[in-house]
């Protein structure tokens, strides 16, 4: 049996958890001074030898990442922190901000000093003011008392740290949208390669790492690669944030090894709310295939959930009982997608509006046969022909709905929203 490991979680019930005073009567910037004695490049080997992959969906190896700077490039680094969370269903990264911003902070400071660079960057969604406010609170408590500034603890390494509010554009959240929106641009995909770590902000060398990837560093250098890495499976190490939401007794973050399964995560949220079971969840966002009933054992870990057909993406498990309509969340999700599309790519712009379209029909009850087609056309142009990600993502929810509850698509029994929440009945719905 599975069971939490508080680690970034674990002084979460403290009121005060979120100054300096408190982060330090918990051992808080000790890895810091650590790190400060170590090599930079044994910090790398460090992180790599941990195991450590990307918390913002993809997964890619931190120590890897951060490996592929050029050495022999003078123009100054970067690190850049990606907190532009918006992906539905994700909620992880600003309730550690919220609770927790020095494990940001001492993370920043401490992969900052592996990878050389003076300059640090943490660009935050700009529609959290109360997150925002909260990290530049934690930075400015750093600068106080030596922990960020010129010759941090004495060790001659200086670090400036920056926290930028961007404008609320879910493509921000992709890394080089998210580096063009830095500059001061507007925010849409760059042609990957060159990635980042060759020519990223600035077109210098840059490191572009999710929140908890970064947060999650001051442990493995206290604790060490071998205590991170006996958490999890062989190659999906460590512990992360699963977040539970919808139609659960107790919603929320659970911290847990990789490998956890939905099982078992239900049993510590309380299970699925009274007289009600489970249809459909999605493993790591909108932007994952959904998964059943019959995937409630799975391991939540890459490799397991990619056998499985899906994506452990941001582990945002959005929970639905029996009671939702699939095809009023897809709806609801290509919506999204629509309305955040950059529009810098016809497939995308193009398909996601005549998506909505065609699930609005099908919403309506007047699905048929041909829609499904139309769908399943669509994502078929979309995937693997679109600039970024968020084309890719889009399908997901569509094919795999369509995969496990395809004749509710022409069923025409969904009811209409307006008799499921009367109050709502002013809104768009
Ligand atoms: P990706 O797989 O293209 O890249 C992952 C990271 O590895 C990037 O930082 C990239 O620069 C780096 N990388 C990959 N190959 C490299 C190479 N050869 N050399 C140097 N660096 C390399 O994935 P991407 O597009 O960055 O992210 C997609 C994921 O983001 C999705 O799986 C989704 O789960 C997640 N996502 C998260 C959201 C959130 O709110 N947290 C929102 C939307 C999507
Ligand atoms: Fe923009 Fe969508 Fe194309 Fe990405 S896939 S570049 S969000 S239009």
């Amino acid at each position: 049996m599975t069971t939490l490991t508080p680690v970034l979680s674990r002084n979460w019930d403290r009121a005060d958890s979120f100054t300096l005073a408190a982060y330090r009567e918990n051992g808080g910037y000790e890895a810091l001074r650590k790190a400060l004695t170590m090599q930079p490049d044994a910090i790398v080997d460090l992180v790599k030898a941990s195991g450590l992959r990307g918390r913002g969906g993809a997964g890619f190896p931190t120590g890897m990442k951060w490996g592929f700077l050029p050495k022999d490039n003078p123009k100054p680094r970067y690190l850049v922190v990606n907190a532009d969370e918006s992906e539905p269903g994700t909620c992880k990264d600003m309730p550690l901000l919220l609770a927790n911003p020095h494990a940001l902070v001492e993370g920043i400071a401490i992969a900052s000093y592996a990878i050389n660079s003076h300059q640090a960057f943490v660009y935050v969604r700009g529609e959290v003011l109360h997150v925002i406010r909260r990290l530049r609170h934690a930075v400015a408590e750093a600068y106080e008392a030596g922990l960020l500034g010129k010759d941090i603890l004495g060790s001659g390494f200086d670090l400036d740290v920056v926290v930028h509010a961007g404008a609320g554009a879910y493509i921000c959240g992709e890394e080089t949208a998210l580096l063009d929106s830095l500059e001061g641009y507007r925010g849409q995909p760059r042609l990957k390669p060159p990635f980042p770590a060759v020519a990223g902000l600035y077109a210098s060398p840059t490191v572009v790492n999710n929140v908890e990837s970064i947060a999650s560093v001051p442990s493995i250098v206290a604790n060490g690669a071998e205590w991170f890495s006996s958490m999890g499976t062989e190659k999906s190490a460590g512990f992360g944030f699963f977040s539970l939401s919808g139609h659960v007794k107790r919603p929320g973050q659970y911290e847990a090894p990789l490998g956890v399964t939905l099982r078992e995560l239900l049993d510590m949220a309380g299970g699925i709310r009274d007289g009600h079971r489970l249809k459909f969840w999605t493993p790591g966002g909108s932007s994952t295939p959904i998964f059943t009933e019959e995937h409630i054992d799975i391991p939540l870990d890459f490799e397991s959930v990619g056998a499985a057909g899906s994506m452990l993406g941001t582990r945002a498990l959005q929970i639905f009982d029996e009671t939702t309509s699939v095809v009023r969340v897809v709806r609801g999700w290509i919506e999204f997608y629509a309305h955040e599309s950059c529009g810098k790519c016809t497939p995308c712009r193009e398909g996601n509006s005549w998506m909505v379209q065609v699930l609005r029909r099908i919403e309506a009850g007047k699905g048929t046969q041909e829609d499904i087609d139309t769908l399943l056309d669509i994502c078929d142009n979309l995937l693997g022909r679109s600039f970024c990600a968020l084309g890719d993502g889009a399908t997901s929810s569509v094919t795999s709905a369509i995969k496990y509850f395809r004749e509710e698509f022409t069923a025409g029994t969904h009811t209409p929203a307006w008799e499921l929440f009367p109050y709502q009945r002013t809104t768009r719905w």
